[in-house]
């Protein structure tokens, strides 16, 4: 056998015992779980060791790395609290939150598409009735709202649930600021015909918070920390599944690099401008200033039967 015979098999046994030593080391740690009692945790436990592994096994991950990713995941862990979620903001960036919320949105007749959640819902939002503020004294340009509620057949929803959030003209959601303030925010609900309107503030871009682990990510990566303009919902009403998802301003340069993915074409709305001597739906002149209108009508999907739609 010539020498380069015999180190090419002495390689391939190496390799060979090698590739061994990695897919034992896979089977124990799977077999590790095979007593779990929860059958859905098992099956999601083993389903996570095998892609975590494959993932190892394909950059050959070095022990330096590994630790960086340590660090990094500590980094996220430390900069979070009640009012700064980096770990959703990680979920985010990597398109896990937008991924689950398309597996457990199915597309259902013409139901409203969902998107991304977003670190900034906050429980008790103020009541406002329709054709109220939502601005609370936030700085931007009115955006009168206005839309139905109605269920994939067509039949109005009266009394829907509707909250709504965004961040002011400056970029920010209230619970950016530290003085307690709550502003672009409110719940209302939808009349006896399934109708709502309210005033919100023209979308604008802002970057999603930038300065922790997960901005330092970005940048690393050469990826933008920017959002696409957009005014958040959460709908909900008894017997129809909730919805939470945007609506996008049509145009905007953003759209298609949104950094949490949470673009979808049917949330993409004409915001028009309105001149200020325009007087508004509810019959206002607004003193000099510009204002916008949009239209967004929700479409509920029916709830669950049996854990499924
Ligand atoms: C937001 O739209 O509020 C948001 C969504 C994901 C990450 C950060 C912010
Ligand atoms: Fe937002």
């Amino acid at each position: 056998m010539s020498e380069t015979t015999r180190n090419r098999s002495l390689d391939t046994h190496a390799g060979t015992a090698q590739a061994d030593v990695e897919e034992r080391l896979i089977e124990n740690v799977l077999q590790s779980f095979e007593d779990c009692q929860d059958p859905r945790l098992k099956d999601v436990m083993q389903s996570l060791v095998k892609h975590l592994h494959a993932f190892i096994l394909d950059v050959r991950l070095t022990e330096a790395e590994w630790n960086k990713a340590i660090e990094f995941l500590t980094a996220v862990g430390h900069i979070t609290d009640d009012r700064r979620q980096e770990f959703i903001l990680l979920s985010d960036v990597l398109g896990a939150s937008m991924q689950t919320i398309n597996v457990n949105n199915a597309a259902y007749k013409d139901a409203t598409e969902a998107t991304v959640f977003g670190p900034f819902f906050v429980d008790d939002a103020p009541e406002i009735p329709i054709g109220g503020d939502i601005a609370g004294g936030a700085p931007g340009e009115p955006c009168w709202v206005e839309g139905s509620v109605r269920d994939t057949e067509g039949n109005p929803v009266p009394g829907a649930r509707i909250e709504v959030w965004e961040a002011d003209e400056d970029g920010f959601y209230d619970v950016q600021y530290t003085d307690d303030r709550v502003s672009g925010r409110a719940h209302l609900f939808s009349d006896s015909n399934g109708n709502y309107s309210f005033w919100g503030l023209t979308p604008t871009p802002y970057p999603i918070p930038h300065d922790g682990p997960v901005g330092k990510m970005l940048e690393s990566v050469g990826r933008s920390p920017m959002r696409a303009s957009h005014l958040h919902f959460m709908v909900t009403a008894p017997g129809l599944r909730s919805l939470v998802t945007h609506i996008f301003v049509e145009d905007d340069e953003l759209l298609k690099y949104d950094t949490v993915f949470g673009v979808k074409q049917s949330l993409i709305k004409d915001f028009q401008k309105q001149p200020h001597e325009m007087q508004t739906p509810d019959g206002r002149m607004l003193d000099g200033q510009t204002w916008s209108k949009a239209r967004f009508d929700i479409v509920l999907a029916p709830g669950a039967v049996n854990g499924k739609v």
